[in-house]
């Protein structure tokens, strides 16, 4: 998979359906040549050929000899060369990967080739999350780089795996200089592309509206999506994909971007007036200023690119396979299909012992077998508590609760939101150094009454986790909601050094990483669902630590139909929080129609329930435990877009392509409008039985006529259906 011509110094890196190739050029500069699907190889003699070096001539003055060396020839040149290291304050005015302040104050920074190492296998991190490799398929180049000024060296990771179209990047930066250097900017990864002929897509939102799909044309400008809210942001999601303008769903090439990452990213596409673009991402250099010790080392979060050139689904198919099969961990046996009962929206604070008991006989008519008591078991308003992790024992007897949930066949589990604080707590009038915000400023924002807790302090962090450790380890709870509820706002730690100050949003979220860490180390047959107000810490370094992620406070059908189909572009099904609720549109069924595409559960009070309620939740539990796998593990394929047409749909096809389940609402009823749902994915081969109009047609006609909807298809109403092969 990965290849080293020693000739023209060129390494072919890709599998059998992409390649991705550069070199290091007579300057030591490694340049790049080609990233696209698989052709001949590139070799010496393509080298010029494949390299952009149009523009101004490049020369230097060797200050040795005092000689100018102009070359008709160039081996780069600053504005139209493709190059992995971007340098800055340099020949290149495009963004640079990687910024230092020197010790002398100088920002100038020029690498070149030392040397470079080939492995099997992928780097892994202690402290923070990484696509895993656990049977060593992966290959791994290390090119290693010098800066000419000074003694920085440059390591680059670039690796690769059979099964998924996906190159993994991440730098590490090491100082051998003998004093302090500090880096101003350290992205994980630059992609130069000969062209500007793409679009972006990308995820934007806000609270309730996590995340809606955009696409932009990119122009002569740079288009930045950027977080700085620290370990929860929704305004944008660390995932894209670049877009070639003719490419289509199963069509084309598209590029997608993502980030291992929960903090302050950024991924910056910018388009040039040479009409190329280049791509970096990585951490956000919002007020970043990070020492590097002398032999120290400074090592980014892992971003990747994915290769598709087959058109967007097959890029959505690279990040699903990408996360499926190598960032999860497994889900603890016996809880592969849960059906759960979560108590926020039936009952938010208001709740007791007889409360629970009776909801957890109706969870037990509804065939639940998951009870979740969320936020409220150690308090009754968010005003006060977090920090102090008390159970509230005159409002809940938990023993005598989970004891119950035992007696029928239900599991346990419980609400947490270790990295916060509320100033209203024991554990703050204690340690309000514990708090992350700067103390000399008069007016710390409080958000929800509760000021973030300083993660960069392994005090406070210890402190948290043994409480939140005690209640596990007490209750043998078989499942844990993490939540996050509000941003990072003055960002200042009253215990870290003062060197560190400003790398405080990564340092937090490696204090974050480390509790994580733990928890799932001493809980590994804990089901762990992350959520932060919402889905605003909607992201791969989540996943490396939970099984899936609460999508979005947002549970009307509606709007949630949307945000769904924009999280399906990324994330794969199995790991996007999904519940029926109590809202008032749509019958139970309907809503579970949109549930069950997703980690499916109920959020309402089932306590007065009727009979005719539990059959509906019988039909939507039936539906998606039928269509669990398919779901859960098979191909995802959009049909109808809610942002362009006045409809929403989606499938799922199994991998054997034996059966799909296809999601489907129409917005607004026109009648008699014609409708044939073109669906994809399908062997055409194959014949297969919908349950809509209960007849069997060959795949090729689903696919080419289309599901024939044009009548009957009421406003709002979502549909689910299903096919099988026959
Ligand atoms: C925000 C989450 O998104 C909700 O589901 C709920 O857990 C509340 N926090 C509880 O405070």
């Amino acid at each position: 998979m990965i290849h080293f011509d020693p000739q023209g110094k060129i390494f072919t890196l890709g599998n059998e359906r992409f390649r991705y190739v550069f070199h290091i050029n007579a300057a030591g500069v490694p340049a790049k040549l080609y990233f696209g699907r698989p052709i001949s190889p590139i070799t010496e003699n393509e080298v010029r050929a494949a390299s952009n070096l149009a523009g101004d001539v490049y020369a230097y003055l060797d200050t040795k000899t005092n000689e100018e060396h102009i070359f008709d020839n160039p081996y780069f040149n600053g504005q139209t060369s493709a190059v992995e290291v971007p340098p800055h304050n340099s020949f290149d005015k495009r963004n640079s990967l990687i910024a230092i302040n020197h010790d002398d104050d100088s920002s100038v920074t020029d690498f070149r080739y030392v040397r470079h190492e080939i492995t099997k296998g992928k780097p892994t991190f202690a402290d923070m999350p990484y696509i895993r490799d656990e049977d060593c398929t992966a290959e791994t180049l290390m090119v290693e780089l010098k800066d000419s000024r000074d003694e920085i060296y440059l390591r680059c990771f670039y690796s690769v795996f059979p099964d998924v179209d996906v190159l993994i990047r991440h730098n590490e930066i090491i100082n051998k200089t003998g004093h302090d250097i500090h880096l101003t900017r350290a992205y994980s990864l630059c992609l130069d592309l000969q062209s500007n002929d793409y679009s972006l897509i990308s995820l934007h939102g806000t609270y309730a509206s996590d995340r809606e799909v955009e696409e932009q044309d990119v122009f002569h400008n740079e288009i930045v999506l950027e977080e700085n809210a620290g370990a929860k942001g929704f305004y944008h999601n660390p995932m894209a994909m670049l877009r070639k303008h003719d490419a289509s769903n199963d069509h084309g090439e598209v590029i997608g971007i993502g980030l291992v990452y929960s903090s302050n990213f950024k991924i910056s596409v910018m388009g040039t007036q040479m009409e190329t673009i280049r791509v970096l991402a990585g951490m956000s250099d919002y007020d970043f200023y990070a020492p590097i010790a002398p032999n120290e080392t400074f090592v980014t979060p892992e971003a990747f690119l994915v290769y598709s050139s087959q058109g967007i689904d097959k890029a959505t198919h690279g990040f699903h396979d990408l996360i499926r099969n190598h960032l999860l961990r497994k889900v603890p046996e016996g809880m592969e299909k849960i059906v759960l009962l979560n108590s926020w929206e039936g009952n938010m604070f208001d709740f007791d012992t007889d409360k629970i008991i009776a909801s957890l006989n109706a969870a037990k008519r509804m065939g639940v077998n998951l009870f979740v008591l969320d936020d409220g078991w150690f308090r009754n308003n968010d005003t006060y508590g977090l920090g102090d992790w008390k159970l509230d024992t005159e409002k809940i007897d938990l023993k005598k609760a989970i004891d119950h949930a035992h007696a029928l066949g239900i599991r346990f589990g419980l609400w947490v939101e270790p990295e916060q604080i509320n100033f209203n707590s024991d554990l703050y009038r204690e340690h309000p150094e514990y708090a992350l915000f700067d103390p000399r400023i008069d007016h710390p924002t409080t958000l929800r009454h509760q000021f973030v807790l300083d993660m960069t302090n392994p005090e406070a962090r210890d402190n948290v986790f043994a409480k939140i450790e005690a209640i596990f380890a007490e209750y043998e709870l078989d499942y844990c909601k993490w939540d996050f509820n509000r941003m990072l706002t003055e960002a200042y730690s009253k215990t870290l050094d003062r060197r560190y100050q400003h790398e405080i949003y990564h340092r937090f979220v490696l204090g974050s990483y480390k509790m994580l860490d733990r928890f799932v180390k001493r809980f590994p047959n804990v089901l762990l669902e992350t959520c932060s107000g919402g889905g605003g810490r909607f992201d791969m370094g989540m996943l490396f630590y939970s099984h899936q992620i609460w999508a979005s406070d947002e549970t009307d059908v509606v709007p949630r139909s949307s945000i769904q189909y924009s999280t399906n572009l990324f994330y794969p099904m199995k790991v996007i929080g999904a519940h029926v609720s109590a809202r008032k549109l749509l019958s139970i069924k309907e809503k579970g129609a949109l549930a069950m595409f997703g980690t499916f559960g109920y959020e309402l009070d089932p306590c007065g329930f009727g009979q005719s309620k539990f059959d509906e939740v019988k039909i939507a539990n039936k539906r998606f435990l039928d269509n669990h796998d398919t779901i859960f593990e098979g191909d995802y394929y959009p049909l109808m877009d809610p942002y362009k047409t006045n409809f929403v749909s989606w499938m799922c096809v199994d991998k054997s392509k034996d059966s799909a389940v296809i999601y489907f609402m129409n917005y607004r009823h026109i009648n008699w409008r014609a409708r044939f749902l073109k669906l994809r994915g399908l062997d055409p081969k194959k014949t297969y039985r919908n349950n809509l109009d209960g007849k069997a047609y060959p795949g090729d006609f689903y696919m080419e006529v289309g599901l024939n909807l044009s009548d009957g298809m009421p406003s709002l109403t979502p549909y689910v259906i299903e096919l099988k092969a026959k």
